[in-house]
């Protein structure tokens, strides 16, 4: 159903598309920085400030790009963050978010060393949850006051999937 490349500069543009409101890029981005109007300079320059990230692409059968994330391994070498999941509005709602996940879980576990992964999501987020959950990822810890979107203070949710708990996919 889709590939993983990495990002590429020119991918930029079309990323910052998918972002159509302030509240989508906080509930995306979280406390990155990025400032709305947002544009694909913000994107670019972040990407290339932080050698660390590993930025990539998801691509249909087609190529078209249908999604982006990072995946970095966090200080310890033994688990891995993914961060900024986001699918293309055009195709929401078919899959593409889950077969993205799954596929980037199963680039970090290729890494025998790499024990969890880890990420953050907003409390009112709750598809994103859902396609967590789905993968089998589970709440850890809860920041109370983590951001505020249109006026209400929402809280982060850490969950994590342990490489037990991992089961590989087709995507
Ligand atoms: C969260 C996000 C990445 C999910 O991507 P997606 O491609 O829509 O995800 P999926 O299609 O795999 O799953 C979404 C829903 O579609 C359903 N679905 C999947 N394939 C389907 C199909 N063929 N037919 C009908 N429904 C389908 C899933 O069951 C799921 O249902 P649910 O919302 O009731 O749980 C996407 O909504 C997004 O980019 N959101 C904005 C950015 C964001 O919030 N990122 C997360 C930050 S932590």
């Amino acid at each position: 159903m889709i590939e993983l490349r990495a990002f590429e500069p020119a991918d930029a543009p079309r990323v910052v598309s998918w972002i159509d409101s302030l509240e989508a890029l906080i509930t995306w981005s979280g406390n990155t920085g990025f400032t709305w109007p947002f544009d694909a300079g913000q994107l670019s320059g972040f990407h290339a400030s932080d050698p660390s990230p590993r930025v990539h692409m998801a691509v249909g059968p087609d190529r078209t790009p249908v999604g982006h994330f990072i995946l970095r391994t966090e200080p310890s070498r033994q688990s891995v963050r993914l961060g900024m999941v986001l699918v293309s509005p055009a195709v929401r709602g078919r899959g593409y978010g889950e077969a993205m996940m799954a596929a980037a879980l199963g680039k970090a576990f290729a890494d025998p060393a790499i024990q969890r992964a880890n990420l953050s999501v907003y409390a009112h987020n709750a598809g994103a949850m859902r396609l967590y959950e789905r993968l089998g990822f589970r709440s850890e810890s809860v920041e109370p006051k983590a951001t505020c979107v249109a006026g209400e203070w929402s809280p982060s949710i850490t969950m994590s999937l342990l490489r037990d708990a991992w089961r590989p996919r087709a995507h």
